[in-house]
């Protein structure tokens, strides 16, 4: 039988039920559109993530669009982010006509270095690019915002990066695309007291594509926040800007709404996810086990106080041929495979106009040429974790 890299056949197994009357529901009641599954789902996520509000949405990408669009970004903006991450990340900041300056990464947990980003910041004010690699840019940019990722399902270090905003006026729009219900234990709070995804920022954006740590049966997304006025923004720009009445259109907006039956397909499933975040725990346990013998393997660095929803399990091989040779052998001996990410992205062809040269990132170029992920998911036995660990071996 062959090894899936997630395992969304096991999940529905699991929750068909559920999720076929949460669909049937919907398809009787007619209410399609922002039916009351949608209002239910918000309520129940943004109470789980522990902020006050949470507006559902059509992707992960519509998610960090609406945010940059409540908080006004646009042209003149610098907008902060890590090169090592999806492309949807700095996307959104280059359709709004901002400017995406990069920042690299950690180099142990992939998330963006809080100390390049405080060199990243004073190189926009001053416009002095040797102290921090700059993007091509016509005049002046204003540093308005930073997206921290929180890549492959382990939280960016926000205790370092909301200073840094803070002393620098930044907005920060936390992209939890990877990461929903992963927790950081908050020091000084009593002990079992953490602090979830989506509650980071003025504005946390998470999506439901269905691979991720909680992923419905299409696109989805959602974005989260504490704040009044924010929410009627992007309540708003979900709907082409709509104003009080339904064809007042007071800005510019899109089509973002999540579907009703999404909604209600993300409702049956949250009933299992803490029980699917704590087996991803088990599965992570193993594979650090059972890889912990082999040799020449960097495995996924979770700092104390952190829970990593391993939305994927990358490994870092010794050098570019070594991880070849580690992906040649999973291929053969039928075991999936996969690179996130092969190309850092101020290297893509899209951002070139930013004018980076390899070399500028080097920490993101070398990550790139050296990670490769095996399937990760709640429902991985420990018969065939031992497969792919045997296939690796060689
Ligand atoms: C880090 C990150 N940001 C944003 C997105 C965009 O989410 P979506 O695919 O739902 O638009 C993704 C999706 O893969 C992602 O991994």
């Amino acid at each position: 039988m062959s090894i899936p890299f997630i395992d969304l056949k096991t999940q529905y197994r699991r929750v068909a039920t559920e999720v076929e009357q949460g669909i049937q529901a919907v398809l009787a009641s007619g209410a399609y559109i922002n039916g009351p599954a949608v209002a239910r789902l918000e309520e129940r996520l943004a109470g789980y993530c522990g902020t006050r509000f949470a507006v559902g949405c059509a992707s992960g990408t519509d998610a960090l669009m609406m945010a940059l669009m409540a908080l006004k970004v646009g042209p003149g903006d610098a907008v902060f982010c890590p090169p090592f991450t999806f492309m949807a990340t700095a996307e959104v900041v280059a359709l709004l006509g901002a400017t995406p300056v990069f920042v690299d990464v950690d180099p142990a947990t992939c998330n963006i270095d809080p100390a390049q980003l405080k060199k990243a910041v004073r190189a926009v004010r001053s416009g002095d690019a040797s102290l921090h690699p700059l993007p091509q840019h016509a005049g002046k940019l204003t540093p308005k915002a930073v997206i921290p990722v929180d890549l492959f399902g382990l939280l960016a270090d926000y205790q370092a990066i909301l200073p840094v905003a803070a002393e620098h006026g930044l907005f920060v729009i936390e992209d939890a695309a990877q990461a929903f219900g992963a927790t950081v234990a908050l020091p000084g709070e009593p002990s079992g007291a953490a602090r979830r995804a989506c509650s980071f920022g003025q504005i946390g954006c998470t999506s439901f594509f269905p691979a991720k740590p909680l992923g419905c049966y299409g696109d989805g997304g959602m974005c989260f926040t504490d704040d009044p006025e924010l929410l009627e923004l992007l309540r708003s720009i979900r709907v082409h800007g709509q104003g009080r009445e339904k064809y007042d259109n007071v800005r510019l907006g899109i089509t973002g709404r999540l579907d009703t039956i999404q909604a209600a397909v993300l409702l049956a499933k949250f009933e299992i996810f803490e029980d699917e975040v704590r087996l991803r725990q088990d599965v992570a346990a193993r594979y650090a086990e059972l890889l912990g013998a082999l040799p020449g393997l960097t495995l996924p660095a979770v700092p104390g106080g952190h829970v990593s929803v391993y939305a994927q399990y990358c490994i870092l091989a010794e050098s570019s041929a070594h991880r070849q040779e580690l992906l040649d052998r999973l291929t053969k001996a039928g075991v999936p495979s996969s690179i996130y990410y092969p190309k850092p992205l101020h290297l893509q062809p899209a951002f070139a106009n930013l004018g980076y040269q390899p070399g500028s990132m080097p920490v993101s170029e070398a990550l790139a040429a050296r990670i490769f992920s095996i399937p990760m998911h709640p429902y991985l036995t420990v018969e065939t974790q031992q497969e792919i660990v045997n296939a690796l071996a060689g």
